[in-house]
């Protein structure tokens, strides 16, 4: 079975609170965390740039498992905010940590590129050519930001988290996993950078209820269906661990479900949305606080722009 052994994150250190935004936008506190539940979130400041926060993830990442840079045979970032559209950031972030000649490759699908991410390289690893593959996942998202449009500038937020993979025979590891996406909800939510926009009109692009219509039904969907996979029901989870876009997405995806508040983790007051990097963010949070044990079942699960969704049981130790 493919097995995370060793996962760290890191978030920038500057925040903007809620309050922050009261000062240059026509919002407030209450709005902004009775809609979404988000108080903080942290930003990179422009000399900081997405594989720094990768690196300085991964860094973490290799302590855990008590590896060097030189072990790893492969990096795969899911991002959806990278340095330069060549070279990847994971060409970037393989550099910045030392880790030599190997193959490195970007993956951009969105929140659940973390997840994308990690079925990938467990694929990789199963052709026997890897022993350790790093996945990250990345934002420095509010690079990106229109901070005129306040549908959207509150609810991001910039950080970084990663695994490191291997396959052994340990009963640990990645027991199910479920990809899905659909191409044909794309214009409801995304980030107009690329060649079909003019340099200097970039920005997020959301429309806000209909992403949220979508993410409620995908987020159920997509648990159930990893759970189905493994044989697993979900009152043998220890750990639900959604993506952080938004409380109440949260809360629905709980009770389809059938789980306690107190086993899933939330974040999202800290951090807000920060896509492909929120749920290692979070699960970092988790082994911190010494909330993540060897044998909890923990089910990641994620929702995105393309659309795109994802969920992954994993066994933890
Ligand atoms: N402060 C104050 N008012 C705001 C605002 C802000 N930051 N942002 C939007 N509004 C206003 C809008 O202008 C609109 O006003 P109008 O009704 O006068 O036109 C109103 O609030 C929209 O309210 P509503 O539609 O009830 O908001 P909502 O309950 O749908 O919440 C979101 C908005 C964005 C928080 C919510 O739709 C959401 O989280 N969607 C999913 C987002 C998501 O998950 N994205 C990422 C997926 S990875």
């Amino acid at each position: 079975m493919v097995r995370i052994v060793g996962l760290g994150a890191y978030a920038p250190p500057d925040r903007l609170s809620n309050r922050d935004f009261e000062r240059f936008m026509d919002t407030n506190d209450e709005w902004i965390r009775s809609r979404s539940g988000i108080r903080y979130r942290h930003i990179s400041p422009p000399e900081v740039l997405t594989s720094d926060l990768a690196t300085e993830a991964a860094s973490k990442a290799l302590m855990r498992a008590g590896l060097s840079p030189k072990d790893v045979d492969m990096v795969i970032v899911a991002t959806s905010s990278p340095d330069t559209l060549t070279p990847s950031t994971a060409c970037v972030t393989a550099a910045k940590l030392g880790i030599g000649k190997v193959p490195c490759f970007d993956i951009s699908a969105a929140c659940p590129g973390f997840l994308y991410g990690l079925e990938i390289g467990s694929g990789l690893l199963r052709t026997g050519n890897y022993r350790y593959v790093l996945v990250i996942g990345v934002e420095a998202g509010t690079k990106f930001i229109d901070w005129s449009d306040r549908g959207t500038a509150v609810l991001f937020g910039d950080g970084a988290g990663a695994a490191i993979l291997t396959e052994d025979d340990s009963g640990y590891g990645i027991l199910s996993t479920y990809l899905q996406g659909d191409g044909r909800l794309g214009e409801l939510l995304k980030i107009e950078v690329g060649t079909a926009y003019p340099p200097g009109s970039w920005g997020v692009r959301m429309r806000g209820r209909e992403v949220f219509r979508n993410a409620v039904v995908q987020m159920g969907d997509a648990a159930i269906t990893a759970l189905r996979r493994a044989g697993m029901e979900p009152e043998e989870l220890d750990w639900l661990v959604p993506h952080q876009a938004n409380l109440r997405i949260i809360e629905a995806t709980r009770e389809r479900l059938g789980l306690p508040p107190e086993k899933v983790y939330v974040n999202i007051q800290e951090y807000g949305n920060t896509s492909a990097a929120s749920i290692p963010l979070a699960m970092d949070e988790m082994i911190e606080r010494g909330l993540l044990k060897e044998g909890h079942n923990v089910l990641a699960v994620s929702f995105g722009a393309g659309f795109t969704w994802a969920s992954a049981l994993i066994r933890w130790g």
